[in-house]
């Protein structure tokens, strides 16, 4: 069980960040003050890691946050690829375009957004590479990749002289195949972060529940928050945290009382016995 919960490091990057980071996949839609004081509640807790894309279409509206305020905010965004848009010559322009929607020089981390199963990953490597060596991004990683593809390119990285930084992958009590697919592993073997999406699991772990498959769970974390004066989204969050110190959540919030609430979470923290008890309910759920 890990208590760390100062700042984490992206892999072998140099770059340290906050170990809650935060999603902005609904940003584009959802109400432009409200992300505004999302975005000011987040940065004030220190370097945030703001994640984006470019198909979330949420890159223009960090920008306005940015240029608003850039305080200590770390931006992360992805390159989209498809059959025919896989270069390093399309990757680096798609990075161009997200650099000016974004309205910055320079990212902190530029993710390949998904692996094509027929693709050689030695090609998303050149263009990664290339990337981190033009400066337009400081790091760099991938999201959706198995343990396998992520172990290859990493490879392919490492020749290039840059490190993969990150394996943004989907991560909750509800969701924990990173244990048993090897990906966790793999992270913590290479000394890659793991970003782990949908960390609440889209909203089902912020609250109680009487579905047959989670009440149990949520039942104990509703408890356990109880004991700690803390929220049911705070429990499920630092047992992520507790789990392995490669471990970064990125909690999706368009509300700034749910960002607040979910940086609380790095206030306080899990006993071990809370933490296998959790470790029990979510692995055997009926
Ligand atoms: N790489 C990929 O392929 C991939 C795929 C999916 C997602 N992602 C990334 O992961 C991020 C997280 O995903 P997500 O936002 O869909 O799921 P999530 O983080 O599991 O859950 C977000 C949902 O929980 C709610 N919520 C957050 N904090 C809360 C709190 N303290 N109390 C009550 N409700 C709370 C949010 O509501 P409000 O919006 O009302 O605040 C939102 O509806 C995305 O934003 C995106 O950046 C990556």
């Amino acid at each position: 069980m890990q208590t760390d919960h100062d700042t984490r490091p992206l892999g072998r990057s140099g770059i340290r960040v906050l170990p809650l980071g935060i999603g902005t996949n609904k940003w584009r839609r959802a109400d432009r003050a409200a992300v505004r004081q999302t975005y000011q509640a987040t940065i004030s807790s220190g370097p945030c890691m703001i994640d984006t894309a470019e198909i979330y279409g949420s890159e223009r509206v960090v920008g306005d946050c940015l240029r608003a305020d850039p305080g200590p905010a770390l931006t992360a965004t992805k390159f989209f690829p498809f059959p025919g848009r896989t270069s390093p010559r399309r990757l680096m322009h798609g990075l161009d375009g997200s650099l000016a929607r974004l309205g910055v020089k320079t990212v902190d981390l530029y993710y390949v957004h998904f692996p094509l199963p027929l693709m050689d990953v030695r090609v998303f490597a050149q263009g990664l590479a290339e990337v981190v060596k033009s400066g337009k991004a400081r790091a760099v990683g991938v999201a959706n990749f198995s343990a396998d593809q992520m172990r290859r390119i990493a490879d392919h990285l490492a020749r290039a002289g840059v490190p993969l930084a990150a394996s943004q992958v989907h991560y909750s009590l509800l969701q924990r195949s990173p244990e048993s697919n090897g990906v966790l592993a793999a992270c913590r073997e290479l000394e890659v972060a793991l970003v782990a999406y949908f960390p609440l699991a889209s909203g089902q772990l912020t609250r109680a529940s009487d579905h047959k498959r989670t009440k149990a769970l949520l039942t104990l974390l509703a408890e356990i928050a109880t004991a700690h004066d803390a929220s049911i989204g705070q429990v499920a969050l630092n047992w992520l945290l507790a789990r392995d110190p490669h471990v970064i959540p990125i909690p999706g919030a368009t509300k700034p009382q749910h960002v607040r609430s979910n940086l609380g979470a790095l206030n306080w923290r899990l006993t071990e016995a809370e933490f296998d008890a959790i470790d029990r309910a979510s692995a055997h759920r009926p």
